[in-house]
């Protein structure tokens, strides 16, 4: 569970989030709606302790990681993954160098293990036979398959997204949605993910947070945004109608 209690951040003299409380709980898809540069990269950013607060606690299994060192860290990133909006793939290494990099450079583990879970994500992101390619020669939606498979390849219990079908057609969206589902309903695998595209949350999101001005204005199941008059939403929400 990723608790935020009362969370303030600020880049220099500007206030970027003021105050945010929520709770992400495990198991669930979870997304993070708002508009551009509200702040939603921060929230995930600050879930990771990638970025500290200024002030107010970020709990990660009821654990406050606010002031943790990096080394302190290390067993947090092993319970949440991230898959980063350009994926951050190593473009002169295979699809299978790529998804075994943190086994063996972070864990060290011998060559048949990493190849035996490396095998194992290949075919979760229905990759298989690709394990050769260089990212260029993949699709948009295939490298963020890598990525996915990449992240998961430690067995976090939460994987956090940001903005992943952004720029890919449909049917890659669509495809990359099921793989979230997937985890989700498969394997108990939660995930927070960023976006703003209404087909990624109706029907997929069990958990909306929108995040408006410095502040959560809105959580609850997609259906009660419906019902929600802020203009925001009600703006977001009639985007759908003209789809
Ligand atoms: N390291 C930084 N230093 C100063 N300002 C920053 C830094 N990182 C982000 N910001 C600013 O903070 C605000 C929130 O950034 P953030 O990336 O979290 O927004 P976002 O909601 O993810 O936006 P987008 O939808 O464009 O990705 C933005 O105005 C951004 O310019
Ligand atoms: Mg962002």
């Amino acid at each position: 569970m990723i608790e935020f209690k009362n969370v303030h951040l600020s880049y220099g003299t500007r206030e970027i989030l003021k105050g945010i409380s929520l709770v992400i709980e495990d198991k669930k898809i979870n997304v993070i709606l708002g508009p551009s540069g509200a702040g939603k990269s921060t929230i995930i950013k600050l879930a990771l302790g990638l970025i500290k607060p200024t002030s107010g606690q970020v709990l990660i299994d009821g654990t406050d990681i606010s002031k943790f060192s990096e080394v302190e860290l290390f067993p947090i990133r092993r319970k949440i993954a991230m898959v980063f909006q350009g994926n951050a793939l190593f473009d002169s290494m295979t699809i299978e160098e790529n998804m075994g990099f943190f086994l063996r450079e972070n864990l060290r583990l011998p060559d048949d293990e990493i190849a035996g879970k490396v095998k194992e994500q290949m075919k979760f992101a229905g990759l298989e036979g690709l394990e050769d390619s260089l990212p260029d020669a993949l699709s948009g939606g295939m490298r963020k398959r890598v990525a996915i498979g990449r992240a998961l390849i430690f067995g976090p219990k939460t994987i956090l997204l940001d903005e992943p079908t952004a720029g890919l057609d449909p049917l890659s969206a669509k495809k990359i949605l099921n793989v979230i589902k997937q985890l989700r309903d498969e394997t108990g695998v939660g995930s927070v993910m960023i976006t703003h595209i209404i087909s990624d949350i109706f029907g997929v999101a069990n958990q909306v947070f929108i995040l408006y001005n410095g502040e959560i204005i809105f959580q609850g199941p997609p259906e009660e945004m419906r019902t929600h008059d802020h203009p925001f939403i009600q703006s977001f929400l009639s985007a759908e109608e003209e789809i």
